[in-house]
């Protein structure tokens, strides 16, 4: 069974400017701007929504596969993601074009000028779920990406029921509300981070209570101050984990995204997902870039007990290579409901029906 992660695949270009930006810009000049700005250090890095959830996914021992659309500089970004264990037979290639491209300098003040090349990632509309087996497909994960891919990447997993989590993330700006909302209510999860829940029901005009009844589960990312999870009425808050240091951010969220799903392969309670995907998210704000940093699994064990306390499961999960069963997540009828029937839609571990939801402001949430 796969676990099938879309979204984004791209290559960031950070450059640092020793100077300031402001020193160069002449504010009488605004209608002839043509600026240079030598810069001293240039990396790039590899990046990408789908492929850093994958990269954190296969740290923690699965094997996804990734969907999406590169272009021909991709070669050593595919080697490397088959080193790490990910299945790139579904990236497709398009000879003619750039990988998706992100350049940002920054200044001495920390300001910074950023362009971003979409490329070959305009192409991810083209490549869609019907030309798979969705029988073998346990989970997949609609980050950002091509907005058109996404909208029809979810309407196809609702069409043949392949439960998906909705990750609109950065992308919520470029949806329309009611886009966000059909991704959304077909979804077995949607998670955002905090920011971007506030953008969620401003689009979509709708209140928290509302969000909650769309979804099964609601996933909140709030950075430093951890996360939380609601389901069935019931919210799970989840601690964040303090990094040993702090050294990037770029790509925390989707470390996270990461944990969650191992997570959900493995059955485990949201208490423990959750703290997974706590542990996967500082690991990889200690090192610079969004696929550098490393673990074992052993270690990554030995951390969450020294953090959470020992946790039979996790280790089961992680080290025996412990596996939930399939059959939970195959709820092709709950997928194709409307919001209004929404709360026959079943839990997401137990198969049962959800109990009546308390909505999150009666909680005092
Ligand atoms: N400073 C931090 N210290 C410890 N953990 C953190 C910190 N920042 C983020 N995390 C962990 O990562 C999770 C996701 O972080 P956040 O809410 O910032 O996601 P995001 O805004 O989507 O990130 P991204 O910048 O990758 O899009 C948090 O719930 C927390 O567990
Ligand atoms: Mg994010």
């Amino acid at each position: 069974m796969k676990v099938l992660i879309t979204g984004s695949i791209a290559y960031d270009y950070i450059m640092t400017f020793s100077g300031y930006f402001k020193e160069h810009i002449l504010p009488d000049q605004l209608e002839h701007i043509s600026l240079s700005f030598l810069v001293d250090s240039m990396c790039r890095q590899r990046g990408g929504c789908a492929t850093n959830i994958a990269y954190n996914l296969a740290l923690l021992g699965e094997r996804p596969t990734v969907m999406g659309t590169v272009g021909q500089d991709f070669g050593e970004y595919r080697d490397f993601l088959e080193r790490c264990g990910v299945d790139t037979s579904l990236i497709v290639e398009i000879k003619d074009d750039f990988t998706a491209s992100f350049f940002v300098s920054t200044d001495k003040a920390g300001n910074q000028i950023a362009s971003f090349y979409t490329g070959a990632m305009r192409k991810a509309r083209e490549l869609s779920f019907k030309t798979l087996n969705p029988g073998e497909i346990r989970l997949a994960i609609i980050s950002p990406n091509d907005p058109e891919a996404m909208k029809k990447y979810a309407r196809e997993c609702q069409e043949l029921g392949i439960p998906y989590i909705y990750d609109p993330s950065q992308q919520i700006v470029r949806l329309k509300g009611k886009e966000l909302i059909e991704g959304a209510r077909g979804a077995h999860i949607l998670i955002l981070n905090d920011y971007e829940y506030g953008l969620f029901k401003s689009r979509t005009g709708l209140t928290g209570a509302q969000v909650e009844e769309l979804v099964p589960t609601l996933i909140i990312t709030c950075g430093e101050n951890g996360s939380y999870i609601i389901e069935g009425g019931r919210r799970i808050d989840i601690p964040a984990v303090k990094p040993k240091r702090f050294v990037d951010p770029t790509g925390v969220g989707d470390a996270y995204r990461a944990g969650i799903i191992k997570g959900i392969i493995h059955n485990l309670p949201w208490e423990v997902a959750g703290r997974i995907a706590s542990l996967a998210a500082t690991y990889s704000l200690e090192e610079t870039g969004p696929q550098s940093h490393h673990y074992t699994l052993e270690e990554f064990v030995r951390r969450y007990e020294d953090n959470f306390g020992p946790e039979p499961l996790v280790r089961k999960a992680l080290l025996e290579g412990g596996e939930a069963s399939a059959q939970l997540w195959s709820l092709p009828e709950a997928n194709r409901q409307q919001p209004e029937a929404r709360s026959e839609k079943r839990h997401l571990y137990t198969g049962r029906p959800r109990g009546d939801k308390q909505p999150l402001e009666a909680q005092g949430a």
